[in-house]
């Protein structure tokens, strides 16, 4: 069993992080994760809606019973599979826990008929642009302003063509 440092010094084994859909019951640890994550925040009752509407392509990562991470993704009409917001708990980042949840969501835009995985990032987001190229994804455009703070973002996308499967 292979077992990984974190960013704060834990220890944690993979192989004990299960990914499973999210529930409402999960929605104090999604929102506290959101909270520490982002400079910007949904609103509550956008968490509540997603997980009505995308029961099965919003994950979390549990481990020891502990919300650990969650994806929100979901498929277009347009057959683009969208991930709308990742994020894993500072204190365990740098496990595979951030990979291993975009692999199931990209795994399960697929079964439901995505062509395409898209995205957005904060252009000064080194680390998930580094993880998103890693998976395969490309910087298609730079969208001026994208975020509230006046920001750009890039638009990543991925052809589900080319998914070999966990990178
Ligand atoms: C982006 C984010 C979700 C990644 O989560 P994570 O769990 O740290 O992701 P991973 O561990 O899978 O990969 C991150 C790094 O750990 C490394 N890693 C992956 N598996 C590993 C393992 N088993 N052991 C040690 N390191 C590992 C990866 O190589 C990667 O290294 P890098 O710094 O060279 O890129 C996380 O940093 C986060 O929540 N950031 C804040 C929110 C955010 O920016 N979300 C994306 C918005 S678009």
């Amino acid at each position: 069993m292979s077992v990984f440092t974190t960013e704060l010094g834990g220890r944690i084994p993979l192989s004990r992080v299960v990914i499973r859909p999210a529930k409402l019951f999960d929605m104090p640890d999604i929102v506290r994760i959101e909270r520490i994550s982002f400079r910007e925040q949904y609103p509550r009752g956008v968490f509540l809606v997603f997980l009505e509407n995308n029961p099965d392509t919003f994950l979390v990562a549990e481990y020891h019973g502990k919300v650990i991470g969650y994806v929100m993704a979901y498929l277009r009409p347009d057959l683009e599979g969208h991930i709308m917001s990742i994020a894993v708990d500072p204190a365990y980042r740098g496990n595979g826990i951030g990979s291993t949840l975009l692999s199931e969501a990209i795994e399960r835009l697929i079964k439901k008929g995505a062509r395409y995985i898209g995205l957005e990032v904060r252009v000064s987001n080194e680390k998930a642009i580094k993880l998103y190229e890693r998976f395969g994804f490309r910087r298609i455009k730079r969208i001026i302003g994208y975020y509230a703070d006046g920001e750009d973002a890039y638009y990543m996308l991925m052809p589900t063509d080319e998914w070999g499967g966990r990178n």
